[in-house]
């Protein structure tokens, strides 16, 4: 693998389900990671098969019918592991990714009971040992074993790189530094990752992975401050979806990197022009709506409504745009029609709906279509088939 690839593990099956409102049965599941090994993500992380039977059976049939690596999520305990490796069987390509809870706040309120130890430092000493028996154990079912200590954003970075080097000492092949709370910066996100490069043994032995929440909106921008320090995996949802805010966006990094190449010198495998399918399945299976605005993805992504955005787009797309739609699988641009509107996006959408306006006729019309456009919030094809009546005429030639 190349030093400047950065590997895309997609976690919108597993991570991206657990979205409150979201939920997939296992058909959709099964077509969702068909379209994203079509998209060509790296790892498609297809659920938790420990939780219920639905989870299970859909790992076990996305291992059966999806070529690309699976990877299957598992607590750091034997039948966690078992299930995880029991769903995956069929997979020619396996991932067991078992996760440890590492900070203070996760350490106190989930391993709180005496038989962890007593105090802070002797409940912490046990998390190492479970990480790595689980590690060990996994690597028994797979080579390819990923390892993710939970709120690493939270945690002491000293102790942090104890938890990853007894995790890569054990075999885990990928180390993940999740943010799972959105809480971090990007400075000291990417001062993270870099501080864990010095201070961990053997690091050099497994790919470093980040997991970035949106609490803050910054999920994305932290995983690219972690790309520059060193991270080489970037786990990522499909229109960001995810526990709360959801995690990073998918499309969102991928198109990042790919557009700021000038400044960014890495790159991934996704195909982008499947990314608009991708996002459009994954809302529909979901129900979770993509908002308007949504970078990428969004409806308004590549609309364009006053005048003087019109006007430059239409003369030339560089100036309001700095990705094509056709590069996401977005079929072309949007002139959306409003009060803001100018003449110049009038007349081209009248040219699309077969009129030919002379310039006398465009000022009538303009007229009458501002009139309008006062009076709604988007003027359709219809409102102006009607506006044109028969004051001009239509020329099918
Ligand atoms: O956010 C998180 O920490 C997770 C882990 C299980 C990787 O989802
Ligand atoms: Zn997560």
């Amino acid at each position: 693998m190349k030093d400047n690839k950065i590997l895309i593990f997609d976690t919108t099956l597993r991570d991206g389900e657990q979205s409150p409102g979201a939920s997939l049965n296992v058909h959709e599941k099964v077509e969702i990671a068909h379209q994203l090994a079509k998209l060509n993500v790296d790892v498609i992380e297809a659920g938790f098969p420990i939780s219920s039977p639905a989870q299970f059976e859909a790992v076990k049939r996305i291992a059966e019918e999806v070529d690309c690596i699976i990877a299957a999520l598992s607590r750091a305990n034997e039948k966690d592991i078992k299930a995880a490796a029991e769903a995956l069987a069929p997979a020619p390509r396996k991932r067991i990714h078992t996760f440890s809870s590492t900070s203070d706040y996760h350490i106190l309120g989930k391993f709180g009971h005496e038989r962890y130890g007593k105090t802070l430092e002797e409940k912490r000493r046990t998390i190492i040992k479970m990480s790595y028996d689980a590690v060990a154990y996994a690597k028994t079912f797979t080579d390819d074993v990923e390892f993710s200590a939970e709120d690493a954003g939270r945690t002491d970075i000293g102790y942090l790189a104890e938890v990853i080097e007894a995790a890569i000492e054990a075999g885990a092949t990928t180390v993940n530094i999740p943010d799972t709370t959105g809480y971090t910066l990007p400075f000291e996100f990417a001062a993270k990752i870099a501080e864990l490069k010095k201070r961990v043994k053997n690091i050099e032995k497994a790919i470093i992975s980040v997991h970035c929440h949106n609490d803050l909106g910054l999920a994305v921008a932290n995983s690219i401050a972690a790309v520059q320090s060193g991270a080489r995996q970037v786990e990522c949802t499909i229109n960001g979806i995810g526990e709360r805010a959801g995690n990073a966006s998918l499309e969102e990094f991928v198109m990042a990197l790919n557009v700021r190449k000038d400044l960014l010198d890495f790159y991934t495998d996704i195909n982008t022009k499947e990314i608009y399918n991708t996002s459009k399945m994954v809302s529909a299976f979901t129900g979770l709506l993509v908002q308007r605005n949504k970078a990428i993805v969004g409806e308004n992504a590549f609309a364009h409504e006053s005048g003087i955005h019109q006007d430059g787009v239409l003369k030339s797309r560089e100036t309001y745009e700095i990705m094509t739609p056709e590069s996401v699988g977005i079929p072309k641009n949007n002139i959306v029609l409003g009060r803001h509107s100018g003449r110049h996006g009038l007349k081209v959408r009248l040219q699309e709906l077969g009129y030919k306006v002379t310039d006398e006729e465009l000022q009538n019309v303009y007229k009458a279509f501002t009139e309008l456009a006062d009076k709604k919030k988007e003027v359709f094809d219809d409102d102006l088939r009607m506006l044109m009546g028969d004051e001009i005429q239509k020329d099918n030639g």
